[in-house]
């Protein structure tokens, strides 16, 4: 798609995700207790890892332009962060990109986003497919309460359509806990409650509900703005453990979290009413120790957001 004329009409279906979902092949799974070396670096099968990339993304709420021509690169394997003061799209465009803001009635967009160099917005591909290959964690932590820590983890197999069986399934809920680094909390009590864990838990919980789906992508939303020092640093820890094996997007207020987890950062700004677009990209490292343009300078070092 083209950066296109303002329209009513959205540009991709607006209509909530499909109600049938795909049905996926598992990937194949022993069926021994879990060892380092059933689970190396990467993807199962070896397969490389999957990158992201927008092209020209813009996005709308009805006539109201809020994202204008975002061109963004989100490297295989590592982790982005996404910056920038309240209001600027930073939720938007993360939204965009697994194709859940078409889910709000009036929203549209133009641009191209490609995983794996394939358009998730071609004609013809199905929603739950792409949510599945890529997840969402958002700021605050939503696991069914009442459902136990084991169904929580396996809750979206169902839903993707993933055919387990009951030792694959077991296997799978310990995998995603020890990837989420939750297992040792846990280990003793899935049959307990989600609810009854720690915001910090119910956080790494729903990490490991997304991972159970071997996704390629995770989405993270300030996924610790709603956590405690301690539950936060945790965090921080996992998706730290999780680079190298998936590809993660993470939106974060927190400058000090942005250095500590990405490899790549992308400042948005919205200025006076204008459409939030990125002011810069590059490594973090550059980002926040030599920005080229002086708003980042000025954000990155507190000066205003
Ligand atoms: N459902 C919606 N309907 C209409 N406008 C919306 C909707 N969601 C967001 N917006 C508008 O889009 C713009 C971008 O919002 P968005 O939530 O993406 O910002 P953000 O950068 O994530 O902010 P924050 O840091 O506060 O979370 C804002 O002006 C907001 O008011
Ligand atoms: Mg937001």
């Amino acid at each position: 798609m083209t950066d296109a004329p303002l329209t009513d009409t959205p540009l991709v279906d607006p209509s909530p995700a499909d109600p049938v979902a795909d049905t996926i092949t598992l990937p194949p799974v022993a069926p021994a207790p879990y060892t380092d070396q059933q689970y190396p670096e990467g993807r199962p099968g070896g397969e490389p890892l999957a990158g992201l990339e927008t092209r020209e993304v813009s996005a709308w709420f009805g006539s109201r332009k809020v994202l204008e021509r975002v061109s963004l690169a989100m490297p295989a394997g590592e982790v982005t962060a996404l910056i920038g003061p309240s209001g600027c799209g930073k939720s938007t465009y993360l939204r965009i990109l697994n194709r859940m803001h078409e889910m709000v009635r009036g929203a549209a967009l133009s641009g191209e986003v490609l995983l794996e160099g394939d358009d998730v917005y071609r004609p013809g591909r199905r929603p739950a497919e792409v949510r599945r290959r890529i997840g969402m964690v958002f700021q605050r932590p939503n696991p069914f309460p009442a459902m136990s820590i084991q169904d929580n983890v396996s809750s979206g197999l169902k839903l993707a359509g993933i055919k387990a069986s009951k030792e694959e399934r077991r296997h799978l809920v310990e995998t995603s806990l020890r990837r989420a680094g939750l297992w040792d909390e846990v280990s003793t009590r899935l049959h307990t409650p989600g609810g009854a864990l720690s915001g910090g838990q119910q956080q790494r919980l729903c990490i490991a509900r997304s991972l159970a789906v071997s996704p390629d992508i995770l989405l993270m939303d300030e996924p610790c703005s709603a956590l405690d020092p301690t539950s936060t640093r945790r965090v921080e820890e996992t998706i730290a453990e999780l680079r190298g094996r998936l590809t993660i997007v993470i939106v974060t207020h927190n400058m000090q979290q942005a250095q500590r987890v990405s490899q790549t950062c992308a400042f948005f700004l919205a200025t006076h009413d204008t459409p939030g677009r990125i002011v810069e990209a590059g490594p973090t490292e550059q980002v926040f120790g030599s920005p080229r343009d002086q708003r980042t300078s000025d954000y990155v070092n507190g000066r205003f957001g």
